[in-house]
């Protein structure tokens, strides 16, 4: 089985949208932008915005495994976003490769040198997550709620 991304179909919306439960997962997963309730469809054209590239993370079935954007105007950095997993796929370390994937796409692809996030301090899963992957916490950028947290890919290279 060979796991690998995707650009994302109408139906990876409609289960996208199948994985936000309530406000505080929205919150947690998308910002305060993006609002319960949508549809698929609604998704779809809220997370169409430029700069940004989104990802289906699929194992080559039609069914989507997880999801994330990269936005490409932080710098010198690639902005990873909305990153989530479907819900009965978590805690077996398909977030971790989703995220490797988006690393190297950003670093190979679109010649990142370095990829940035925000992440609530409340989400734990998220930010066990990103900082096993070595992303550090950026002080003068975060707020009392959520981290800026950066990555150097000049230093990692491609070994996400
Ligand atoms: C955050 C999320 C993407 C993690 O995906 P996942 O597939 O469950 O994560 P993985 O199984 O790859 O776990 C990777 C690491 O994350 C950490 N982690 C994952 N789930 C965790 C949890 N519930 N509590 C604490 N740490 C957790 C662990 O450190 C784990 O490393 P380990 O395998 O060495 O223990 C997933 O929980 C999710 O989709 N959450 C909802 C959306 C969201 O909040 N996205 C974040 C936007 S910033």
């Amino acid at each position: 089985m060979t796991i690998a991304l995707r650009a994302p179909i109408a139906t990876d919306y409609d289960a996208l949208a199948s994985w936000i439960p309530n406000a505080k997962a929205c919150l947690h997963w998308a910002g305060p932008r993006i609002q319960l309730p949508f549809t698929g469809a609604d998704l779809q054209q809220q997370l169409t915005v430029a700069d940004t590239v989104s990802f289906t993370l699929t194992d080559g079935t039609p069914v989507a495994l997880g999801f994330g954007q990269l936005w490409l105007r932080d710098g010198d950095a690639a902005r990873l976003m909305r990153i989530i997993v479907a819900p009965p796929l978590r805690g077996l370390g398909v977030g971790r490769e989703l995220c490797r994937l988006l690393i190297l796409h950003a670093f190979d692809v679109i010649g990142a040198r370095a990829v940035t996030l925000a992440v609530y301090r409340d989400n734990a899963a998220a930010l066990a997550l990103y900082q096993s992957l070595g992303f550090e916490a950026v002080d003068s950028r975060s707020t009392a709620e959520s981290l800026i947290m950066r990555l150097d890919l000049t230093l990692v290279g491609t070994q996400t």
